[in-house]
């Protein structure tokens, strides 16, 4: 917890002092023995901080995740487009509503850009068992206007 905290204030100075078009670090989301999660912001302005806290090939329901960023846009609606790929095939593509005006499903739904958000509970995901393999996923959240509010690509390894 601690450590992510201090994670997350060190992407933020650099997500302030960033934007110049190279490419961000590599993170860990997770790690255990047989599974491996990392992940690169592919905004172009900012980095994020995530990490998942269950890290297991048998991928538990309503996981708990932590999450921090600082909104480029307002969020009155959140979408997370996820699209999975091996060897450069897109394989699965999963549109998911994070935040809905009548149907706001986490507590930092409605926030306005310029906040920082902070989030630390379920994910609300259905659990399923990863195959095992080496996947590449690219996540993006955008609000009901299309704009990015993140963007990132995964490596996922399963073994
Ligand atoms: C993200 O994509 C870039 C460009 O394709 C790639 O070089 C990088 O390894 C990827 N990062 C992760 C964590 O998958
Ligand atoms: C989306 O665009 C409309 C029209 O420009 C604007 O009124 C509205 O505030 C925008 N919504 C968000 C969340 O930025």
């Amino acid at each position: 917890m601690k450590g992510f905290t201090a994670a997350f204030l060190i992407w933020t100075l650099i997500s302030l002092n960033g934007g110049g078009g190279q490419a961000w670090p590599t993170h860990t989301a997770c790690k255990d023995g047989s599974l491996e999660v990392l992940y690169q912001s592919c905004d172009p302005l900012q980095d994020f901080g995530f990490s998942i806290e269950q890290c297991s090939k048998q991928l538990k329901s309503n996981l708990n995740i932590r999450f921090g960023i600082i909104l480029r846009e307002d969020i009155r609606q959140l979408y997370l487009d996820i699209t999975l790929f091996t060897k450069e095939e897109p394989i699965f593509s999963y549109s998911y509503p994070v935040c809905e005006e009548d149907l706001p499903k986490f507590s930092f739904c409605g926030r306005r850009k310029g906040e920082q958000i902070y989030y630390a509970g379920p994910a609300n995901n259905p659990g399923f068992e990863i195959p095992q393999g080496e996947y590449q996923v690219l996540l993006k959240l955008y609000n009901e206007n299309y704009s990015t509010v993140a963007c990132a690509n995964a490596t996922v390894i399963c073994s």
